[in-house]
């Protein structure tokens, strides 16, 4: 049986200051990357959620070693090439990102290597990745779009020419990796996505060269024979600040600081988004971090938000804050718009389908599309409905952006798959419970 959160309460106004688990995003780089270097890596405040530990696995049985000391994360990794005797099999479980950058990394695999994943990574589109790994000279062993895939790689990988059109940080990252591992070099037109990877390439001082324009990034990437070990502190990640950001915004007479939180321009969307609508939301105590931006972020609950129509520019650095966007959107005054949002349907559920029906759930009305949501806002709307989520693919993100929901909305709710909090921010109702104190 999984366990169900049921919440029939509106939260209390409160003033706390919290921390948030490391990034994910870099909490996965750190650990792929640490796998190529035969020196030992050291992380502190690695996120330990199911995703990163699906990481953990695949480069252990890779042959990498990975050992867990009280505060600390140590990696002593293979190098940048396998020795592997025997065909492997790879689970990536949840995590789109690691089963995509994963298979930047195996394009010089010369044994067969099967990547698998859970129900809900089975159903989600690898051609986007395959195609450019073709190029390199990678083998899969059908046409197919979904896991199970086999890969094969090749001892000598070609550097390649690849246009990323979606946005897709994950698209652009195992290009990158494979490119490490190529010989000459790789150039990469990328529409703007999180740089988390150029940013650790360049600290590493790997031969990486990036030129911005306001739509693309040009990076050129040359193959190399070693990589250095990497020691990182992991920041607080944005991704999960969102959900108690916009619990502070929807929330009467409250005040939230979050600390230490990774602030990278490309990820900082939901920022530019909600001070457009209104929001008091301040950035403190910035610093720079090996080339990333950190800084404690100030958020007040706020009266009169009123409606955005939101200029696409913004869709993929706040790809996976929308559906709490959506829930600002509900509370506010007047129509918002969000279009050229297709992406978010191939998401670990198909996310603007699901943000309608939890929106029609609450009583707000929308209109949606493949591509796009119309939400009509209400300032005072509240329910008492009874309301049961479940069957959603297990995705952290609704878990939690219904609860969010749940606690400024009203109503009786019944929100299936707890566990699905495991994946991204384990500690989400432990904070939760913090703020509530
Ligand atoms: C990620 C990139 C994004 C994001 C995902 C993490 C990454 O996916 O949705 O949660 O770490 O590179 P896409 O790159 O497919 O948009």
């Amino acid at each position: 049986m999984t366990k169900i959160l049921k919440i029939n309460r509106f939260i209390n106004p409160f003033k706390k200051t919290i921390n948030v688990e490391g990034d994910k995003s870099l909490s996965i780089r750190w650990v792929l990357i640490s796998s190529l270097s035969k020196k030992r890596s050291i992380a502190f405040n690695l996120l330990k959620s199911e995703d990163v530990m699906s990481a953990i696995k695949c480069i252990k049985i890779l042959g990498s070693k990975v050992y867990f000391k009280r505060d600390r994360c140590e990696i002593i990794g293979t190098g940048l090439k396998y020795n592997i005797k025997k065909k492997l099999t790879l689970n990536a479980g949840n995590s789109g990102t690691l089963a995509r950058l994963i298979l930047g990394l195996l394009i010089n695999s010369q044994k067969k290597i099967k990547l698998i994943g859970d129900k809900s990574l089975s159903k989600r589109d690898f051609s986007r990745i395959t195609k450019p790994l073709r190029k390199f000279g990678a083998k899969f062993d059908s046409e197919k779009k979904n896991l199970p895939i086999n890969i094969l790689g090749i001892e000598k990988p070609e550097s390649i020419n690849y246009h990323e059109l979606k946005g897709s940080a994950q698209c652009k990252t195992a290009v990158m990796f494979a490119a490490l591992k190529s010989h000459g070099s790789t150039y990469i037109k990328a529409k703007k996505s999180r740089d988390h990877t150029e940013l650790l390439f360049s600290y590493l001082k790997l031969p990486i060269k990036v030129k911005k324009n306001k739509n693309y990034d040009f990076i050129r990437i040359k193959g190399v024979k070693k990589i250095k070990s990497l020691n990182y502190k992991i920041p607080g990640d944005i991704s999960s600040s969102a959900f108690f950001l916009v619990l502070t915004l929807l929330s009467k007479k409250s005040r939230l600081l979050i600390k230490n939180v990774n602030v990278n321009p490309s990820r900082i969307g939901v920022i530019k988004i909600l001070k457009k609508m209104g929001a008091s939301i301040k950035f403190l105590n910035q610093k720079k971090y090996k080339g990333e931006l950190i800084a404690d972020i100030l958020v007040k609950s706020s009266k009169n938000l009123k409606a955005i129509n939101c200029p696409d520019k913004y869709n993929s650095s706040a790809i996976d804050e929308f559906l709490v966007i959506f829930l600002v959107a509900a509370k506010s005054k007047g129509i918002s718009y969000f279009k050229n949002l297709s992406e978010l349907n191939q998401k670990e559920s198909p996310r603007l389908k699901w943000a309608s029906k939890i929106l029609n759930f609450i009583g707000i009305k929308n209109v949606v599309t493949a591509s796009s949501i119309k939400i009509y806002g209400n300032p005072n709307h509240t329910t008492k409905k009874n309301i049961t989520i479940k069957n959603y693919l297990k995705d952290h993100r609704i878990f939690m952006m219904s609860t969010i929901a749940a606690l400024t909305f009203g109503g009786n709710w019944r929100i299936n798959d707890l566990s699905s909090i495991n994946t991204s921010f384990p500690t989400f109702l432990k904070t939760l419970r913090n703020i509530e104190k």
